[in-house]
């Protein structure tokens, strides 16, 4: 059996507040920072200690927050905000009596670290102490609880900024909103909680001038200033991207991917990366993506959702839930909508825009094309210009093109209609019967010529 550490641990997400100064009609924890919601970002981490439970405290609009979630996660509604230490208070009627450890987090610190929760936890158990808590050392404490310790250095408590001295007001360091309880001192801590304060709520804050007041220990333990970063508007939701960037980036060039400009490549949490693929600037890679070894993406390309193979070459392009295999091309200039698949080796050129659309090995598409709805072999190639005609105006129908046929410059192919192996069209033809394999088809009224025509058209103009 594995060790199983935090089985006794609760764990309380906070995440009621309405976050006012997003000015939004989204909930704040749904808002992302590389393609996951806060509220995401923060239960990662949480999901990593495997608590014994998990409690998220809801609000408004908590329907789409239990989605983001998850929905083996409990809920708790706190209809109406009334404080940190009142939302403890919802949670703890809900949470198990048996687990004799509490953590409480915030819901809008998407940077925070499983390693520096566990150490949170460990600090606790080490001292047995009643409560550790997270602070922060800021140079710029504005707008955060300040810690303040006794002559001796020891926490003494919390004071949040609105009720600060001026004195108070110079302390640098700074309250995460993060702490781990001993059960039972936070019961007897939150009994006493009263509303006594400039904002008349119920401050989990206070919880700790108790616990010090009736000689329980509580220790500090320090996180870096950057992962506690608390989203509260959209400026730092920004800040908390930017950061987020920066990590997802580094841990891929240290994986064995080149990024040329760092600050110029957006990754989404969770995109997967194989080594010596050479990322370009300005390239946007999002969603559920995974792309092999050996390949070059962009520059100026999007890819989202989609699986790209290795030794895969795009540019310019923009690829949205697509399956592209090893040796593909794609660009410059293309557009995959979300169904097509390209074959290994195959490619999809200049200003081609393709929808649930597969292409066969070794199968071209070079230029200027719209194919939907299509199938096209192996080894195949569809001439310049050609364009499938899916769409009748109310239904979309399917175009088949076998293998090793070459279809001509400006062919159109009138769906549904099949085009056979071995198969040819002429340049410039509507095709809108089926083509059987090994056949030529031809549509186009013969090439008339009028002798000396410029002359004639002089002498009309007289
Ligand atoms: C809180 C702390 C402050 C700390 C700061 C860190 C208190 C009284 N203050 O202040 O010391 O420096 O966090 O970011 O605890 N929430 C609820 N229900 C409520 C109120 C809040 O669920 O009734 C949730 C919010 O959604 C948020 C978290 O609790 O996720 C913190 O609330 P917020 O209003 O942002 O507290 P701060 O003023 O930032
Ligand atoms: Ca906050």
């Amino acid at each position: 059996m594995p060790a199983q550490p935090n089985k006794n641990l609760s764990i309380i997400v906070l995440a009621a507040g309405e976050g006012k100064r997003m000015k939004s009609r989204l909930p704040k924890v749904l808002h992302e920072i590389c393609g996951r919601p806060l509220i995401a970002c923060v239960l990662d981490p949480i999901q990593a200690l495997a608590p014994g439970e998990v409690a998220v405290v809801v609000g408004a609009g908590s329907g789409d927050v239990s989605e983001a979630a998850g929905t083996d996660k409990r809920f708790v509604q706190q209809a109406e905000q009334k404080g940190t230490g009142h939302a403890v208070m919802m949670a703890m009627e809900k949470m198990d009596p048996a687990f004799t450890e509490v953590m409480v987090l915030p819901g809008d610190t998407p940077l925070i670290n499983l390693e520096t929760l566990e150490r949170l936890i460990t600090a606790r158990r080490n001292t047995r102490a009643a409560a550790s808590m997270l602070t922060a050392e800021l140079d710029d404490p504005t707008g955060y609880g300040r810690i303040v310790r006794d002559l001796t250095g020891e926490v003494s408590e919390i004071i949040e900024e609105t009720d600060a001295t001026m004195a108070q007001q110079e302390i640098s360091e700074v309250n995460t909103c993060m702490y781990v309880f001993d059960r039972d001192s936070l019961e007897g801590g939150l009994a006493a909680l009263t509303a006594d304060n400039e904002q008349g709520e119920y401050y989990l804050t206070d919880v700790v001038k108790d616990f010090t007041s009736r000689g329980l220990t509580v220790i500090a333990v320090q996180a870096s200033p950057e992962e506690i970063l608390g989203i509260n508007d959209r400026v730092q939701l920004a800040q908390a991207a930017s950061i987020m960037r920066g990590r997802i980036n580094t841990e891929l060039m240290r994986s064995g991917v080149t990024i040329l400009d760092p600050d110029l490549t957006y990754i989404d949490q969770g995109v997967r990366i194989g080594r010596d693929t050479i990322i370009m600037p300005m390239v946007h890679i999002t969603g559920a993506t995974s792309i092999g070894k050996g390949c070059t993406i962009g520059p100026c390309t999007t890819v989202n959702d989609s699986t790209i193979a290795e030794d895969c070459d795009v540019q310019y392009s923009l690829i949205d839930g697509c399956e592209i295999e090893a040796g593909a091309s794609v660009g410059p200039f293309s557009r995959l909508r979300p169904g097509c698949r390209l074959g290994p080796h195959s490619k999809a050129g200049t200003f081609v825009e393709m929808k649930k659309t597969i292409v066969g090995r070794g199968s071209k598409v070079p230029h200027l094309s719209y194919m939907g709805d299509a199938q096209i072999g192996e080894d195949t190639n569809v001439g310049a210009g050609s364009i499938t005609c899916n769409y009748d105006g109310e239904s979309k129908f399917p175009t088949r093109i076998g293998d090793r046929s070459f279809i001509g410059s400006d062919t159109m192919m009138v769906a549904p209609v099949e085009i056979g192996d071995d198969a040819v069209t002429g340049a410039g033809s509507v095709i809108y019967e089926d083509v059987p394999d090994g056949s030529l088809a031809i549509e186009r009224t013969e090439q008339m010529i009028v002798p000396g025509y410029k002359n004639k058209k002089k002498s009309k103009g007289k």
